[in-house]
């Protein structure tokens, strides 16, 4: 499958559980696409919010959780920054109703532009923190 977006090298943050976890989203969102370009709109709808909502909850926890277990100090910001990505991506969720791939496709390239912008600017700052204080 061709890949709508994609995970580039400049978004890793070195903190390899969260890089991974970075990387499924992405492809969970593509896969998202996929399923609306080939008609399946209930299977995409389903997909959706039975598996990505669950898994952006997942993530943004765990990745809270790291922030405080390596004492980083913009842990509370960054926290508040998660909350518009809840609701970003919420709004993601009412393109998939239409069942118009290309309405969803726009929708998903601004929700990643938001994302790749969280996880460029936001993210990468645990990764460089805990790579100072040598716990990576
Ligand atoms: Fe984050
Ligand atoms: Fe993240």
């Amino acid at each position: 499958m061709k890949e709508l977006i994609q995970l580039t090298e400049d978004l890793l943050t070195g903190v390899e559980e969260m890089d991974k976890d970075h990387a499924e989203l992405v492809s969970m969102l593509n896969h998202t696409y996929q399923l609306l370009y080939e008609g399946k709109k209930q299977e995409a709808e389903e997909f959706f919010q039975k598996k990505i909502l669950w898994y952006v909850d997942y993530h943004l926890t765990r990745e809270e959780k790291f922030m405080e277990s390596i004492g980083y100090p913009e842990r509370e910001r960054h926290r508040k920054a998660h909350e518009n990505f809840r609701r970003v991506i919420t709004d993601l969720a009412k393109h998939i109703e239409t069942g118009n791939p290309n309405a969803f496709k726009e929708a998903l390239a601004l929700a990643w532009g938001w994302l790749a912008g969280h996880i460029g600017k936001v993210d990468k700052r645990y990764g460089e923190y805990a790579r100072e204080k040598g716990l990576i």
